[in-house]
């Protein structure tokens, strides 16, 4: 096998699906209802065309960026997904070092299956938090301290998660989440399950379905750390946005991420970066999103397949992978730097019109 890797993230997933126990892969791999999001969110980057550049010098390909003030080796960060467990027993503490290994950011999620301390501890990976705001405010705010203190340097806000969208694969699996390392600060819940993933219930019986605007104002008043919003959300003196519909698992029929992008890129209008994710598979999917105003991606499943098939050397490859590809297609499309990634570098449906 160690001779014979994976060439692509597709071929990750097929691995994946080969090591995983059934209910594991669709909980990873599945999204919300008809799943109509999900399949947009990667064939909408199929729509959008490159335009390539010839007879540039592109001997040296610059793939750096930054964000928050942090030096990015590139534009690739590694998106919160929880229950890194049920894809390898290393589980957030792989994924970690494997982002640490590549200077890439990794987000942690609230969802993850090792304790915050655990993770930090295990490689100097710049980590962002990523935060549910739970009914019991006291949790969500022992949370952010722990992480300030571990030496997180952000907060990305979930912000599209006041319920859980139905994944209906894990209903019909009774999916069952590995224990979230967070379920001690919340043992007084009473989980119920009937009818649905223990996800569900998990999220039903914790999540606060009353967040709102207001409540950014006190996420602010308990951290120093810069705040970013995940879920498509500008607004209220943050850090930056991310556009996402997590990763197609909440509100289906959602747009594409990609096709929303330049609209929240125009509207945001240089005052915070934008960030994107959802669908990216490849390092042209990468591109593209440069060029359509995004200073940054996340990718969520092309870790977590990499991890599930081959732990942290996996996930380490996909990042590497991705990478590689994107540095390809700046050459191709005779781009030394980011900064030279443009609009002109690419054509949507609406160009064509
Ligand atoms: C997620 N996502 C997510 N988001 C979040 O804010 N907190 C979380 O705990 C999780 N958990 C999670 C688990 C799994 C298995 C997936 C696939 C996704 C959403 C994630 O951060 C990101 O938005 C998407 O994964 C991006 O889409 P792709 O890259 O998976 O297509």
């Amino acid at each position: 096998m160690e001779n014979n890797l994976p060439v692509n993230v597709r071929e990750y997933q097929e691995l994946a699906k080969k090591a995983l126990p059934k209910m594991a892969y669709d909980y990873i791999n599945g999204g919300a209802e008809d799943e109509h999001t999900l399949r947009e969110n990667i064939a909408a980057y199929g729509r959008i065309i490159l335009r390539p550049r010839v007879l540039v010098d592109v001997s040296k390909i610059d793939m750096s960026t930054t964000l928050l003030g942090y030096n990015m080796p590139s534009p690739i960060i590694v998106a919160p997904t929880g229950g890194h467990k049920l894809a390898h027993p290393e589980g957030e503490k792989a994924t970690a070092r494997a982002a640490a290994s590549c200077n890439a950011i990794m987000v942690l999620s609230s969802g993850s299956s090792y304790k915050i301390e655990d993770v930090a501890s295990s490689c100097n990976a710049i980590r962002f938090y990523q935060l549910y705001v739970y009914k019991w405010r006291e949790v969500s705010e022992r949370l952010v301290r722990r992480a300030e203190s571990c030496g997180f340097k952000a907060l990305v806000l979930t912000v599209d998660t006041p319920m859980l969208g139905r994944r209906e694969a894990d209903i019909r699996n009774k999916m069952v989440f590995p224990p979230s390392a967070n379920l001690e600060e919340l043992k007084k819940i009473n989980v119920d399950t009937t009818g649905g993933s223990q996800l569900e219930g998990f999220a039903r019986a914790t999540l606060d379905p009353s967040l709102s605007w207001k409540d950014i104002e006190w996420l602010k008043s308990i951290t120093t750390m810069p705040i970013l919003l995940k879920g498509i959300a500008v607004e209220a003196g943050v850090a930056g946005v991310i556009v996402s519909n997590h990763g197609a698992r909440q509100l289906d029929y959602a747009p594409a991420t990609i096709a929303a992008l330049e609209e929240v890129v125009k509207a945001v209008a240089g005052a915070v970066p934008v960030l994107v994710d959802g669908g990216i598979r490849r390092g042209t999917d990468v591109f593209k999103a440069l060029a359509l105003g995004a200073r940054a991606v996340m990718v969520g499943r092309p870790v977590f397949f990499g991890l599930a098939a081959r732990g942290e050397a996996g996930a380490r490859h996909v990042i590497e992978m991705l990478n590689g590809e994107l540095e390809v297609a700046m050459a191709l499309c005779g781009c030394r730097s980011v900064g030279e990634i443009t609009r002109s570098h690419v054509m949507t449906e609406g160009d064509r019109i």
